[in-house]
């Protein structure tokens, strides 16, 4: 046992390697990990399952309010599940990921989901959290808040490194579809992703993974004053 106790809120724009660092630092404090963007992911199923038009915010709304959305605590398990079918493949999909901004956007499907998190949350003694609005909107109380950047064009080559592209037009187009999404999620209106006032910003375009997991526990650790840990 590392001797955390607590919520530690981890935000931050897509490509940062946010979800790695948030399953590894749950794994070293032995606490449980909750995706939140799998949750709007998941809504995403539902309202593409729906037929539901992506201009439409009641049809987006009644979508997921009529839909069972599941997931999993456990790092290392993922558990997603819509009206009881396994979704955990599908919501990394295109499909998913090009739908899901539109989806988030709608405040209902937002209070439906912030509810399930926080019961989520309430429900485990140490748990790392990850998603845009945690620190400022989900868990303004949490023990620990980071946000997580890093340059965009970095985030757009890890990303590419991940799907095993080289080309430079491709990396360039996914720097592209990176902003654009930053960029949707930063202005929309409701929860907006922001850095929480009294959130730790971690800068990781000049580190590797193991530096973010290793700088994140030692700040949660510094929190709770466990100290450092070897
Ligand atoms: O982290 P991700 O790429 O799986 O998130 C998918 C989408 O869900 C992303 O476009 C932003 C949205 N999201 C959100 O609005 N609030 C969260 N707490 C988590 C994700």
């Amino acid at each position: 046992m590392t001797g955390f106790q607590g919520q530690i809120t981890l935000d931050g724009p897509s490509g940062t390697g946010k979800s790695s660092v948030a399953r590894a630092v749950a794994a070293r404090l032995g606490a449980a990990y909750l995706d939140t963007g799998a949750m709007y992911r998941a809504a995403t199923v539902a309202v593409l399952d729906a037929g539901v038009d992506l201009d439409d915010a009641e049809g987006i709304a009644r979508a997921v309010t009529a839909a069972t959305i599941e997931v999993g605590t456990t790092a290392g398990a993922e558990l997603v599940q819509v009206d009881g079918v396994d979704v955990a493949e599908r919501i990394r999909g295109v499909e998913v990921t090009r739908s899901v901004s539109p989806v988030s956007a709608v405040p209902a499907v937002r209070r439906r989901l912030v509810d399930q998190q926080r019961a989520l949350v309430a429900a485990a003694d140490a748990v790392v959290v990850e998603g845009r609005d945690i620190g400022t909107v989900v868990l303004p109380d949490a023990t620990v808040k980071i946000y997580l950047t890093a340059a965009p064009e970095v985030r757009a080559q890890r990303r590419a490194g991940q799907l095993g592209l080289s080309r430079p037009e491709k990396i360039a187009a996914l720097a592209a579809d990176l902003r654009r999404r930053d960029e949707y999620d930063s202005n929309r209106a409701d929860s907006p992703l922001r850095p929480a006032a009294d959130a730790v910003v971690v800068d990781s375009t000049d580190l590797d993974r193991d530096q973010v997991v290793d700088r994140v526990v030692e700040i949660a650790l510094s929190a709770v004053g466990a100290g450092e840990r070897s």
